[in-house]
């Protein structure tokens, strides 16, 4: 015999066996029905971009790029990248139709993303990330829109306010500091690195970090709140927002992001981690034109929040879309049955059947694990007499149901 294959799936991917495509289509469902009531539409586009699109100066974010991409050459020589993120290609086809496009503009979309990470909790080589992206203002309003509906997200999936924290930063006060202390680009680059890094460091370590830079630490107090994020929070207060906040050490990894940017935080102590961030980005645009069109956005990721909602207790319990299970008393049934099952599909039920290979006990015991809530039993007598016992497989208790009423009986229950 050779060898057999493993039934693992690929490093740092995952398989999605029904329970969990159902919580996925279920966290994807709450970030639509979110992102719609803000008044944001849906785009998509393909898995695939040219490379140079990550490379460009003002897109990068160099650990991404350099050691993060799944980069291969096409077959005609054109080498091309599984997207890490959406912000550059939402900017690529923005940029393209710009004209014909009413602004400001609210976009949203759900990507599976790819990024060559060392898989660790919370972090994988395949995600899906929702992103909403606001185009053509330079409104505090669309910052403040925009962090407001991170809020509603986090509400959405179950969460009080005391369980996370809405953190704020600015570029433009990094960028003031960076005068400030005259430093140059290359130092700036290594400041932004190393403060995206801080959560994940040991103050120690931290601290050793920064007085390289010779700057102050009193510049990371929380008491000198830029102007940007001041407003910004001010008009969150307003919009019932309350747990945002400044913290000067949230600046995220991305190049191009300009001014406000902001980290939706887990206070749970199991899982103390950025679930989630943005920002805003004033000149992605002018990669494809000179026209610079300001953008605002964030991206939000399934495993981050899934990893939230476990912690407390939030994930939906699993509810197959199949109502009912037609199971045959005897295999000579099975024609009678399948009309049946015929009948009840075409009235709007959700019905499974089986096909009379195995014993009665053996189907009920099939449906139970596929966790399918109800079995309408199918033998002679009951074809005979019209009526069925429909059994549910959670409770075991019965119901005597009429062949007519079985289609309001299955409406009732509302599953
Ligand atoms: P990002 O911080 O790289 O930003 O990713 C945003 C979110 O996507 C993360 O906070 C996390 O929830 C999820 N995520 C990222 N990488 C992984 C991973 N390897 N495994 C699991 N989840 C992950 C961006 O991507 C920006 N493009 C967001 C944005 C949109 N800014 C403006 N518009």
């Amino acid at each position: 015999m050779s060898k057999k294959l493993s039934t693992e799936s690929y490093k740092g991917v995952r398989d999605f066996y029904p329970k969990d495509q159902a919580l996925l289509n279920y966290i994807i469902a709450t970030w639509r029905g979110v992102a719609e009531k803000f008044g944001y539409v849906e785009y998509g586009a393909s898995i695939l971009e040219p490379s140079e699109l990550y490379k460009a100066k003002g897109v990068e974010n160099e650990e991404i790029v350099n050691e993060q991409t799944y980069t291969f050459t096409d077959r005609g020589e054109r080498e091309v990248t599984l997207r890490p993120e959406m912000t550059p290609t939402v900017a690529r086809m923005v940029a393209g139709k710009r004209r014909e496009l009413g602004y400001p503009l609210r976009w949203y979309s759900v990507p599976n993303c790819f990024r060559y990470e060392r898989p660790q909790r919370g972090r994988l080589r395949e995600f899906w990330q929702f992103n909403a992206d606001l185009f053509g203002s330079r409104s505090p309003m669309a910052d403040a829109e925009l962090i407001a509906m991170s809020y509603e997200m986090m509400k959405a999936f179950g969460a009080s306010d005391s369980d996370f924290v809405i953190k704020l930063g600015s570029r433009s006060y990094l960028d003031s500091i960076a005068n400030q202390y005259t430093l140059s680009q290359e130092q700036v680059k290594a400041l932004t690195a190393l403060l995206d890094k801080r959560a994940k460091m040991s103050a120690e370590e931290f601290d050793k970090a920064w007085a390289m830079f010779n700057i102050p630490a009193s510049v990371l107090g929380a008491d000198a709140v830029p102007a940007d994020v001041a407003e910004t929070l001010r008009l969150l207060g307003s919009m019932g927002v309350a747990n945002a906040q400044f913290d000067p050490s949230v600046v995220r990894g991305f190049a191009y992001y300009t001014g406000v940017v902001f980290e939706v935080f887990d206070t749970n102590p199991d899982n103390n981690r950025a679930l989630f961030g943005g920002g805003r980005y004033d000149n992605l645009t002018e990669l494809f034109d000179n026209e610079p069109l300001p953008g605002i956005g964030f991206g939000m990721g399934d495993e981050t929040i899934r990893l939230f909602m476990e912690v407390r207790g939030l994930i939906p319990p699993y509810i197959p879309p199949v109502q009912a299970y037609v199971a045959l008393a005897s295999a000579e049934v099975l024609p009678e049955a399948t009309q049946l099952v015929q009948e009840l599909r075409r009235a709007g039920v959700a019905v499974a059947q089986d096909f009379g290979e195995r014993k009665l006990g053996d189907q009920l015991k099939a449906a139970s694990k596929q966790q399918i809530p109800y079995v309408i039993i199918v033998g002679p007598d009951e074809l005979m007499a019209g009526a069925f016992t429909v059994r549910n497989l959670a409770t075991g208790t019965e119901d005597h149901v009429g062949r007519e009423q079985l289609v309001p009986y299955f409406a009732a229950l509302k599953l």
